[in-house]
């Protein structure tokens, strides 16, 4: 998919998170493309050596990967923190892993709401305090968090992502409030049915619990997109870069 920005990324550094797949893979893809440097973030180190050695880098930008699994805040926290400490400053934040177990809320082990809200909140929290004092020296911040249409309306088996992505959806929204001050923006993306590996593996689970072929699945998903198809990752990330953009 050619870029059609007009607004370049020039000279941003971008810290790209869940970026070996799907969205966040195509975001950083996307802002390479417009001439960021991205450092790539997510647990495989094979696919960030894989990822990075993909970037494009025709417009001499740095591209790095750092390595680490959102399961665990706090090794998340000493990563990051080493990383600024090293000099490492930030322009971009994007706040995207792994998306939470499928399944009826009823039937949901308890402990899956606290490795939800650990991956998906309290690494935002971690990676927003590591970044802040490099976004507010450079008076641009842009923050931008991946959640789901599910902020919106919940997605039947989804229980537990449907109630991290509200309680993420108001810690932005605070945030926001907090930091516009310093020249910094915060937004989240909800996407829609995206084909990526993790629709991949919704369709699957959906297809084994309801015993109806995957094909049939994805059919049923895409009667409820008006335009009866899957959105690519390639499009939510131009969305992303433009406001990621100046
Ligand atoms: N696709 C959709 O239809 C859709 C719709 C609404 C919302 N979303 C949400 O959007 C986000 C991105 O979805 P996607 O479809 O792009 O997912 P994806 O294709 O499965 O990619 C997930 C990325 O996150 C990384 N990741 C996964 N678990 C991680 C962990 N514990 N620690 C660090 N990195 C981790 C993965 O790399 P490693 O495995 O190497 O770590 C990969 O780079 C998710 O929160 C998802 O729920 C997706």
């Amino acid at each position: 998919m050619g870029n059609n920005l007009t607004t370049s990324l020039s000279g941003l550094n971008a810290l790209v998170c869940g970026s070996t797949s799907g969205i966040g893979l195509a975001t950083a893809q996307e802002f390479a493309e417009s001439s960021a440097n991205v450092t790539l973030f997510a647990r495989n180190e094979e696919k960030l050596k894989h990822t990075l050695s993909s970037l494009q880098n025709s417009n001499g930008q740095k591209h790095q990967y750092l390595a680490g699994d959102f399961n665990s805040p706090d090794t998340i926290q000493e990563i990051v923190e080493s990383h600024i400490a090293s000099g490492a400053k930030y322009h971009i934040l994007i706040n995207n892993t792994g998306g939470p177990t499928g399944g009826p809320i009823i039937d949901t082990v308890p402990s899956e709401f606290i490795k939800g809200f650990n991956r998906h909140l309290v690494c935002n929290q971690i990676l927003v305090q590591a970044l802040l004092a490099g976004m507010k020296d450079y008076n641009y911040g842009r923050i931008i968090n991946i959640i789901s249409t599910s902020v919106k309306e919940p997605i039947p088996g989804l229980g537990v992502s449907n109630t991290i992505r509200g309680a993420v959806a108001s810690w932005a929204k605070t945030l926001s409030i907090e930091v516009a001050q310093g020249g910094i923006t915060v937004n989240n993306i909800l996407p829609g049915f995206t084909d990526t590996d993790r629709l991949s593996s919704l369709i699957q689970e959906k297809s084994k619990s309801q015993g109806k072929s995957e094909n049939d699945i994805a059919l049923d998903m895409k009667k409820q997109v008006p335009l009866g198809r899957f959105g690519l990752p390639q499009e939510t990330a131009k969305a992303i870069a433009f406001l990621a953009s100046p």
